[in-house]
């Protein structure tokens, strides 16, 4: 997809579908308002008719227009009053649907020249490239037939109303490929099937992102570099498959030199059977998906490279499966993490906190500014605040503030969730340091309680992103995110 910004009102701009809108009660917006004259009223007439009364997301597309534009797609924008970021996102995405089964290869949308409480120029192009970017996405093919025909739209142009804003809207379009991008990638690894997307098959995916990208250095450790380096918790996960695991380590160096790096660690379960602590069987497919905190920090690499941001970024993967074997970790077992704290795993179930930890501890060698893990970690999270937010947990509240907002600037959020030690009681074990769960209530509190005792002297965070990593049901698809919210906090440190 190219992106472009133009500068022309409707009424002058070439383009095969122009996307101008109505709202409620059949008022024309703007540009439709400047179009409408220009085309003879067409527009006016067809709402009058009503034949498209300005309800969100409705649609309609004139063809065979006498104009500038062979045809305008006309969307419903709700109340005018009620029109911010995420009615623009909604209308834009049915617009573009509904231009997919015309044959235009180019469109021009004048929508983001409407007035809305909670966008400039430079948010509404970000979000537009997103939008435009992931309507085009289709997930990696493995039917032999059918599969969902690609949009013939290959040019997509943002309105600005005056001059002064290119450069902003130029910035945005930029930003909001990249994020796109990096989307891309995290949703392609992790919509894969776990026979497809493994430990090797991330780490090769880590390869190529460095191949592509000269400022991306890729350091891969086998399970017996892991062994040397004391790893028990992240080994005790792996000791069931036949699979081998692998560390992924990147660095990406573009930030004054000596600054400290921001270090993204990503679970990266590529299965996630629960071991002999066995999961029932059912949506256990959706255990493929428990590589997303991985798949995000590759996607934040992909994006931040291609910026070229001025940031150090140092990105630590731990990438396994988690099965029931003869040789798999017991209930009970004990096992002694790369920081010499011992763990007593009650439950084999709960792995991922088992391979973070030592993932963090190895992270400690690039002395960080600041570590963010990021994992598909708790079931109780998703109880907890649903599939719309992550939950975000702490040891500073400087950059919990600082994540937050980013979440919020990239319609990508995460809700503050607390942890201490009256919470941390409940991993008490009577057989070695502490136990890696703490019984149902505040589960996803206990797990960031569990991960939060290998941060001592770490500037922390933790995003569990059970909830909003991917969707069940018939649309059943990884979301790509945090990675807009991840790189939106990283071009706001730059
Ligand atoms: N990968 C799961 C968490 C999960 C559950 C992600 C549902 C997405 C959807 C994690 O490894 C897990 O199994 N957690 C357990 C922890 C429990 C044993 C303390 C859980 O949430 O049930
Ligand atoms: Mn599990
Ligand atoms: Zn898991």
């Amino acid at each position: 997809m190219e992106f472009f910004v133009a500068g022309s009102g409707p009424a002058r701009q070439r383009t095969e579908c122009a996307i101008v809108g109505v709202f409620d009660q059949g008022t024309l917006g703007s540009a439709a308002a400047e179009l409408d004259q220009r085309i003879g009223g067409r527009i006016a007439r067809m709402v009058k008719r009503g034949d498209l009364r300005g309800k969100l997301g409705d649609v309609q597309i004139l063809l065979d227009v006498e104009g500038p534009c062979e045809r305008v797609a006309v969307v419903g924008l709700g109340a005018r009053d009620e029109f911010r970021r995420k009615q623009y996102r909604k209308a834009l995405a049915s617009a573009l649907s509904a231009i997919g089964r015309t044959g235009a290869r180019d469109a021009v949308s004048w929508l983001g020249l409407e007035p809305m409480a909670d966008a400039d120029t430079y948010t509404l192009a970000r979000a537009s490239a997103e939008v435009v970017a992931q309507h085009a996405y289709r997930i990696p093919a493995h039917k032999s037939a059918n599969t969902r025909a690609k949009t013939r739209l290959t040019r997509f142009g943002f309105a600005v109303a005056a001059r002064g804003e290119r450069a902003k809207a130029e910035r945005g379009l930029e930003h909001g490929e990249a994020i796109a991008a990096g989307m891309e990638l995290a949703r392609d690894l992790a919509n894969q099937p776990a026979n497809v997307c493994t430990p090797s098959h991330l780490a090769n995916a880590a390869r190529e992102l460095a191949r592509e990208h000269r400022k991306i250095r890729v350091r891969i450790l086998d399970e017996q570099e892991c062994r040397k380096l004391r790893m028990g918790a992240f080994l005790s996960v792996t000791a069931g498959t036949q699979e081998p695991a692998r560390l992924i380590v990147l660095e990406y160096r573009n930030g004054p030199r000596g600054r400290a790096p921001t270090a993204l660690v990503g679970k990266g379960v590529t299965f996630d059977t629960g071991g002999i602590s066995l999961k029932p069987p059912a949506a256990m497919d959706e255990m493929k998906f428990d590589m997303s905190g991985a798949a995000s920090v590759l996607g934040t690499f992909r994006a931040v490279a291609q910026l070229g941001l001025p940031v150090n970024l140092v990105g630590v993967v731990p990438a396994c499966e988690n099965m029931p074997s003869g040789r798999a970790t017991k209930p009970g077992d004990i096992v002694k993490s790369m920081s010499g704290q011992t763990i007593e795993v009650l439950n084999t179930d709960a792995e991922g906190r088992l391979i973070l930890c030592d993932a963090i501890t190895y992270a400690r060698r690039f002395k960080p500014a600041a570590v963010i893990d990021i994992a598909t970690l708790t079931g109780a999270c998703v109880i907890a605040l649903g599939n719309q937010m992550s939950g975000l947990f702490s040891n500073d509240d400087g950059l919990a503030q600082a994540l937050l907002e980013a979440g919020i600037r990239a319609d990508d959020r995460a809700w503050h969730m607390p942890i201490g030690e009256e919470y941390a009681e409940q991993l008490k074990s009577n057989f070695a340091d502490f136990a890696n769960v703490g019984g149902r209530e505040g589960g996803a509190i206990t797990a960031a309680c569990f991960l939060s005792k290998f941060t001592e002297g770490l500037k922390w965070a933790h995003l569990d992103i059970a909830g909003t990593a991917y969707v069940s049901g018939s649309q059943k698809s990884s979301t790509g995110r945090p990675v807009p919210l991840l790189v939106d906090y990283l071009v706001n440190n730059a």
